[in-house]
């Protein structure tokens, strides 16, 4: 596992925004897989501003998002495909039909679940996935539990995320309680995993991410396993290194 550790938010942004920039310019048709969350926005606006600045073209680039919350329309402003169009889609020049977020609002949540699953095999590999992290561990909505998902799934989401992502709501009863997640296998078949983090909050699920121990109570802690995992950090989430 290589890890970066950076000065601050801006830093980390930076860094990880020239890695997948990187993988962009080498090959033009490449998969990334991307998470929502408050810590990549900053990711997201370097590489839009590489494109506007820099000439970084989205025209053949695919993508997977990691989850989406069940029932919020794409038009409500904390789905997660809005968050996307939002932050990316809506300022490069990337085809929407390249881009893969699972639908919350389907009838047969199971369906979608095992559709989206298969857009992803279909694809030959996520050549690289960016990653947040919960306070608790979590990579996409896969929740610390006795067990976990290996595929993409339908997820009840735990109290403490709730909390969590009710800062983005109007109250804490608007937040949903289930969404679709890409399973830890999912995640883990991705060729490389870049992972960002920053803030006080995060190093206690960090400090699992390399205890050498892997547990299903820190759902990050299985990365450890993956050949190329790459976390780029600022000091505040590494404080417990
Ligand atoms: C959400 C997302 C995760 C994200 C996490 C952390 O629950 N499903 O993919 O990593 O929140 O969010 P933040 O970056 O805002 O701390």
């Amino acid at each position: 596992m290589e890890i970066i550790i950076v000065k601050n938010y801006n830093e980390m942004s930076k860094k990880a925004a020239s890695i997948m920039e990187s993988v962009i310019r080498e090959k033009e048709d490449c998969v990334l897989g991307l998470p929502t969350g408050s810590t990549p926005i900053g990711v997201y606006e370097e590489l839009v501003r590489m494109h506007k600045e820099e000439g970084l073209s989205f025209e053949k680039v695919r993508t997977v998002n990691l989850d989406e919350y069940v029932g919020l329309e794409e038009s409500n402003d904390q789905s997660y495909r809005y968050f996307m169009n939002n932050n990316l889609f809506d300022k490069v020049n990337i085809d929407k039909k390249n881009t893969n977020v699972p639908n919350g609002m389907k009838e047969d949540i199971h369906a979608e679940c095992e559709r989206y699953e298969e857009v992803i095999n279909k694809m030959d590999g996520i050549d690289i996935q960016l990653l947040g992290i919960g306070n608790n561990g979590h990579i996409g909505f896969n929740e610390p539990d006795e067990e976990l998902n290996v595929n993409t799934s339908l997820v009840v989401l735990k109290e403490d995320t709730i909390e969590a992502n009710s800062r983005f709501f109007k109250n804490r009863s608007e937040v949903p309680k289930e969404a679709i997640s890409m399973g830890i296998g999912t995640i883990m078949r991705a060729k490389r995993i870049l992972l960002v983090a920053n803030g006080k909050n995060k190093a206690k699920a960090l400090h699992a991410l390399i205890s050498g121990k892997i547990t299903t109570n820190n759902p990050a802690s299985i990365l450890q396993l993956h050949s190329n995992v790459t976390l780029v950090i600022d000091e505040e989430a590494a404080s417990l290194f």
